[in-house]
């Protein structure tokens, strides 16, 4: 019955499975006897999801019309636009990115703009080019608009941002299509936990820029997590400016994670460029996509943005709010990780962000099973498992890796 290119379709929910497992484990045993560590939102000491208090309050107090009503435009109110150009490109990107042109478009969650961006730049039978370790559903995303990807190794031996490989992958591509989509997931790299040096970033746009002269590259950089992250946003965003026309960046924003905004289910993409009739066509085939997926997206989640950030006092309020919340995943991290070091347990190179990764070469299922036995649960990768320390709290990290190293023997 269904059409062909949906024929053998199935979502792999081997993720559910273990998180399944987990919630069963808590139900069985108690919470202070099982570690949850498949959880990919943000959770306090209590073990309590977080909303930040800014938030909700903010969110409570709009009136009804601005949830209940549609959405002013397709591609979000202009309210909204503004917000996400000031969270991405800062207060000041209109003198900061003079000559540049750029425009953003509302969508749903980060997912959405992720979508939207492979919809309209991913040829057909062409790959995107992903992170060899990643969240996975970039891959089922290329294959829902008819595209596949290639993958570029992460780190080099030196635990660094693999440079010459991303090279010779992007040569590769170049060769051999017509358009370069790249995906770059930072900072705070999921399930990772890196986040690129601003040199690293510099050496991403040298490689990029030597083949733009041939090609057309579409970098699409997803800061899902980007508040999480202790990154200086004035050098970061420097790194963009005046770039050559042929490359265009698509930032891929969500508020999910900086928001607490989870299934509010919005986000956007922020396209900037060097040329206005590339940001003009962007601004087209978006709107398009957005009205044959989604229509519009939800009102209440724009406004609830925007009243915060173009809001001095209510803007410096979420942010000390967050910082402590990043400073006590910081603190997790810095618990388990020490420990790592003690028992010589080699974790992917961690900076900051929701997740830790530790690989795993051999023996993966036993080691999962055991620790599952224990009543330890982590999302597993193929090669390694992935800690969410945005979840765990801390008590509970004390004598974690400890116990990895053991089964891992
Ligand atoms: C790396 C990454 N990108 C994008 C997203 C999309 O988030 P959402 O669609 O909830 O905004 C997620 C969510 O977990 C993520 O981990």
């Amino acid at each position: 019955m269904l059409g062909r290119g949906s024929v053998g379709r199935e979502l792999d929910d081997r993720v559910f499975k273990i998180a399944g497992k987990a919630k069963n484990a808590i139900e069985r045993f108690g919470k202070e006897n099982v570690i949850n560590g498949t959880i990919g939102a943000l959770y306090n000491e209590g073990e309590k999801l977080v909303n930040f208090h800014t938030v909700v309050e903010t969110y409570k107090n709009l009136p009804s019309e601005d949830i209940f009503a549609y959405a002013s435009g397709i591609t979000g109110s202009e309210e909204y636009k503004e917000a996400v150009k000031r969270i991405i490109l800062g207060r000041d990107y209109n003198s900061k990115f003079q000559g540049h042109f750029m425009e953003v478009v509302a969508t749903a969650g980060g997912t959405g703009a992720i979508r939207n961006s492979l919809k309209n730049y991913l040829n057909p039978g062409e790959k995107i080019l992903l992170p060899e370790l990643m969240w996975d559903p970039y891959k089922l995303m290329a294959e829902e608009v008819g595209g596949s990807f290639d993958t570029y190794k992460l780190f080099n031996e030196n635990d660094e941002f693999h440079l010459e490989n991303f090279r010779e992958k992007v040569e590769e591509l170049t060769k051999e299509q017509e358009n370069v989509v790249i995906m770059i997931n930072d900072p705070c790299h999921n399930p990772t936990g890196y986040s690129l040096s601003m040199e690293e970033w510099k050496g991403v746009i040298e490689i990029l820029e030597e083949y733009a002269k041939l090609k057309n590259i579409i970098l699409l950089n997803d800061m899902a997590y980007m508040d999480f992250s202790e990154r200086d946003m004035g050098e970061y965003r420097k790194i963009f400016k005046n770039l050559s026309e042929n490359i265009l960046v698509i930032f891929l924003f969500s508020m999910s994670k900086s928001f607490t905004g989870y299934g509010l289910r919005a986000g956007a993409q922020l396209a900037l460029s060097t040329n206005e009739d590339i940001i003009k066509e962007f601004e087209n085939a978006s709107k398009f996509s957005c009205r044959a997926t989604w229509s519009n997206i939800s009102r209440g989640a724009m406004s609830l943005l925007s009243e915060i950030v173009l809001d001095d006092r209510k803007y410096r309020k979420l942010f000390k709010e967050r910082e402590s919340y990043r400073k006590l995943i910081k603190e997790r991290a810095e618990i388990f990780l020490k420990e790592a070091k003690d028992v010589d347990l080699k974790t992917y190179p961690y900076k900051d962000g929701f997740f830790i990764t530790i690989p795993i070469e051999n023996n993966i299922e036993e080691v999962v099973e055991s620790l599952e036995r224990e009543n330890i649960f982590t999302i597993v990768l193929e090669k390694g498992i992935r800690l969410g320390v945005c979840s765990v709290p801390k008590k509970k990290l004390f004598g974690l890796s400890k116990k990895i190293k053991l089964y891992m023997k």
